[in-house]
């Protein structure tokens, strides 16, 4: 698949199958990972993959992940993050969703499934992961096979906002 053919075809899998990621495959997920870029290179970036039952069920207390057999959750250090110095903007969210999107997009492209998650409570995670005040956990990937039949790669003729509306060109 081409890199327009993969983005057109991840979609977010609400229903899993028990079957657990091959390392192989989580291997080459946390290495598209590694690969994003971060400002000013900083990486102010920490994940913590969770695939036990314990871990799992640690997640579950702070998220619905739909039953998916891994969890990564991506976490953002504010101390270490990069600051524009004209109006003191943080890039901390910014890093931790391309590093989120990077293994998003590889976990379609090894044929998972996957589902960002924001509605988490934050506190239940610090407590349960035990994470330093200097973390703040942003995003979780939820990802595994899929049950249930994949959503349509064209949708986004009608499930997103028009091409018009989204760009304009020179002014807005
Ligand atoms: C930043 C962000 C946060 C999201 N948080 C959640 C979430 O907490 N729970 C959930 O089920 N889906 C969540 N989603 C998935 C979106 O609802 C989904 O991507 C959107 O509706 C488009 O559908 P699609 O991913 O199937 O194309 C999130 C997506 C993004 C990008």
């Amino acid at each position: 698949m081409d890199f327009l053919e993969i983005a057109k075809s991840r979609y977010s899998v609400r229903d899993y199958k028990s079957k657990k990621v091959e390392p192989e495959k989580l291997e080459k997920i946390l290495q598209a990972a590694h690969a994003a870029p971060t400002a000013a290179n900083l990486q102010p970036v920490r994940l913590i993959v969770v695939q036990e039952d314990e871990g799992i069920s640690k997640v579950g207390k702070a998220a619905n992940i739909y039953g998916a057999p891994l969890a990564i959750i991506v976490c953002s250090e504010h101390e270490r993050a990069w600051t524009r110095p004209f109006d003191g903007k943080k890039t901390t969210d910014i890093d931790a969703s391309i590093l989120t999107d990077h293994m998003m997009l590889e976990a379609t492209e090894l044929g998972l499934g996957s589902v960002w998650i924001c509605y988490f409570k934050p506190d239940i995670i610090r407590e349960e992961f035990k994470l330093p005040d200097t973390l703040e956990p942003v995003n979780i990937l939820a990802i595994g096979y899929g049950d249930g039949s994949p959503a349509d790669p064209e949708r986004h003729g009608v499930q997103r906002i028009s091409m018009d509306e989204l760009v304009s060109y020179e002014k807005l």
